[in-house]
Formats: structure tokens, sequence, C-alpha cells
């Protein structure tokens, strides 16, 4: 997917995953990256820097104050060398230094240097993994911005099953290289709605949804990083806005239809990930409904209107653009998806089962069927929502080659 070879430091944290770690070495390898690798003084425990240092052709970089190494390439050059640092595995210590922001080593050091993404696969044992310590210094880390691959779920070198072992070093490649991005969607403008929306009842009131706009701001990114233009449209979220993207917050359906139907004549694929409200309050009360009036009046009845199907208007305007539509279901997913791409005319319909815990509204994690008008369906198991977006991104860029502009 990278167009040109890049320049990637791993660094390795002391566990016992450490033994992976030439394989990912040689996986980067493969794409034409140059790869260094510098270890704190506990990796040296589990792997050799020999061993590093003869994959890499670089010296494996371990001292801070080192005076062999000094001159040639300090911590701050190492850190302003990389364009991308990757640190696995990622040890709880080097987690929790990371997000104080201490720098007593080599490798704290640069990570506290760098100006370039990185990407941190944990690994450890389950209970180091669920502490409140750790898991406080992961949200610290992600609202950072910082990347994550893993930590899997499985047998753990320590003898205890669960979450807490190191992501595969395939996937962790697989990771990089989307961090690195690619120009695999340059010349296009990529127009994505995301978050829930909300339909106000009266001035403090309204109707919304548990919809976190996580995977909509995944694609967003994703979109970014392969060269698009992307202009968001986001609907209620507390998310951040991904590097190089334009934004547009919005908070009921009708804001969205406008911005959505003003920005459509720049778009080359529009991707419809937004949980947009069917309903609206007919009538929005200027005030605050007061308690006493509704005792009074023993309750109050909402009448509610339908509001416009932005989807079903874009796709009627589509021209040569490509369409995608997200349908999250809670029953019958892929009957009910196919049901709903026939109904609409899009190019791709991501279909969500908002059933399970850990797919849908508000976690991290997604399970997906990508389906077709023909009816061709295409189960994503459960990922990342960030894994789930290049997928859909992979296949609308295969569309693109199938339906050229
Ligand atoms: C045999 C052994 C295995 C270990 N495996 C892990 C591990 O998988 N994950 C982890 O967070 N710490 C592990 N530790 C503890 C770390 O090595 C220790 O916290 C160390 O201070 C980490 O330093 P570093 O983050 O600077 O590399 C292990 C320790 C030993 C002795």
């Amino acid at each position: 997917m990278t167009t040109e070879p890049r320049r990637i430091l791993l660094a390795v944290t002391g566990g016992i995953a450490a033994y992976k770690v030439p394989e990912i070495v040689r996986d980067l390898q493969r794409d034409g990256h140059e790869v260094r690798c510098a270890m704190t003084r506990s990796a040296a425990r589990f792997v050799a820097p020999l061993s590093l240092q003869v994959l890499t052709g670089a010296t494996v970089r371990q001292d801070l104050f080192d005076p062999s190494e000094e001159g040639e390439i300090d911590h701050i050059r190492l850190a302003d060398w990389a364009d991308l640092i990757i640190v696995a595995p990622a040890t709880a210590h080097i987690l929790g230094r990371m997000s104080h922001g201490l720098a007593d080593d080599l490798v704290s050091s640069v990570l506290l240097a760098t100006r370039a993404p990185i990407l941190v696969a944990p690994a450890m044992n389950v209970n180091m993994w669920h502490h409140p310590a750790t898991q406080a210094n992961l949200d610290v880390l992600r609202e950072r911005g910082i990347h994550f691959v893993g930590p899997g779920v499985g047998e753990l070198a320590c003898g205890w099953e669960g979450e807490g072992r190191m992501a595969d070093p395939e996937e962790i490649a697989a990771q990089a290289r989307r961090l690195l991005g690619s120009d695999s969607l340059a010349g296009e403008t990529v127009l994505i709605t995301a978050g829930g929306t909300a339909e106000p009842i009266d001035a403090v009131r309204s109707i919304t949804n548990r919809s976190s706009g996580k995977m909509g701001f995944a694609l967003a990114e994703e979109a970014a990083h392969r060269g698009a233009r992307v202009c968001l449209v986001a609907g209620v979220t507390a998310l951040p806005t991904p590097a190089g993207v334009e934004r547009v917050d919005v908070e009921t359906a009708m804001e969205m239809r406008e911005v959505v139907l003003a920005q459509l004549d720049s778009a080359s694929i529009v991707i419809k990930a937004a949980a947009v409200a069917d309903f609206r309050p007919e009538v929005r009360e200027e005030q605050k409904i007061k308690k006493a009036s509704l005792e009074s009046q023993d309750g109050i009845t909402l009448r509610l209107v339908t509001n416009p199907d932005i989807l079903a208007e874009v796709c009627a305007q589509k021209g040569d653009r490509l369409v995608v539509g997200f349908a999250a279901e809670s029953e019958d997913v892929v009957q009910s998806a196919l049901r709903k791409i026939k109904q609409k005319g899009c190019d791709l319909l991501v279909a969500n089962d908002i059933s399970r815990a850990d797919a849908g509204f508000n976690v991290d994690t997604n399970s997906v069927y990508l389906i077709t008008p023909d009816g061709e369906i295409e189960e994503i198991p459960l990922s990342s929502k960030r894994e789930v977006a290049a997928q859909v991104l992979d296949r609308v860029e295969k569309l693109r080659n199938e339906k050229p502009r």
C-alpha cells in the first residue's frame, strides 16, 4: 500500500514477546522500508541486540549516555530520523513512562522527542493489562493520538489466559503500513458523516442515540492517510478531529442534510456512517418545558415526524460518485441489509450488528458485513474500527477501479 520506502524505528521493551521482533523487522523490510532498532535495558535480556543488528544492518541503540554512540545518532536525531516509531512489545512500564512524559532512558527519550506517529503493541500479563493504572495510562495515550495494535486474547507466556498477548507480527506490520499512509485515494474528495444526531424537544432536551462517531472518524482518518481530501460532517460526538481532515459540526438530521447536500458537488466518494435520527419532534419548544406543567397535565405527548432520508437523496444524485451506506441492524442483519441496499441504490452497504456488546455503537471494535448491490456478502470479523475502516476503504478502492471517474 505504501508507495515509497520509509524509515521505521522499532523500539523494543522488556517483555517475553520481544522474541517476535525479528519477524516484524523482516516483514517491514520486505516492503522496502529502512528499519532500525532501539531497546531498553530490560529488552536486551529477552532478545539479543546482535540479532537485530545483523537483521537491520545498523547499531541497535540502547544507552542514552553511551560515549561510543555519541555523535553518531543521538536520541534527538533518532527521534527526527523516524517516519514512524513502533513500540513492540510495549511493557506496562513503558506505557506508564509515556503517559507521564518520563524520559529516563534512550527509548523513552526518543518517544518524548519524536514528532513521528507512534504505534504501540502492548504485551503483558492479563492482570497487568486490566490494572486501573495501565488502563488510565492507555486512556491518556489514546487521547494524545498514540496508535495501538492489540493486545489479543489467548494463552499468555506467564501461564494466565486472557487479554495481553502481543498482536501478531503481521498485524503490527499491516497497521504500520496504514499509518505510513499511501496515495491510493489521492485526487478523491471523500465526504463522510459520523456520530449521532440530536433532535431537540425543547431548549435543553433532545432525542439522540448511542452512536459515538468512532467508526466514521476512523474512516475519515484512514481516508486522509490514503491521500484523499476529507470533509467530515460530525454529529453529536466528543471525538477530536483526525489530522488533515476538514470538519463541519452539526446537531440535527436537517442540519446534516443541508451540509451534505451543499458539499455533494465537490465529493467523489460519499460515506454515510452517521446514525441519523429517523424521527424528530414535530414541535421544538423554545423554552424548557417546566416539570410543573408536565405534572399538571399528567405528562405530555410528543408527536414525531419523519426526517428526510439523506442517503436516498445522495443516491438519487449519484452520478459517477461512489456512495457507501451504513445500516445498524439488531436482528436479521444480512437480510435487512440486502433489502436496504436495493431500496437505496448505494454502491456498498456496511451492515453492523448492534445487538453485539463488542460491535456497533460506542465501542472501539466492530464486526460488519460488506454488501454489494449484486448480493455479494463479505464478513469482516471483530476488529478495531480503524482496521474495519481500512477494509471498507480497500473495497471502495476496488469499486473505483471497476468504475473509474
Ligand atoms: C521473565 C519476565 C517476563 C516479563 N514479561 C513482561 C511482559 O510481557 N510485559 C510487561 O509489561 N512486563 C514484563 N516483565 C516486566 C518488565 O520486564 C519490567 O517491568 C521492566 O521494568 C520493563 O522495563 P522496560 O519497559 O524499560 O523495558 C517481565 C519480566 C520478566 C522477568
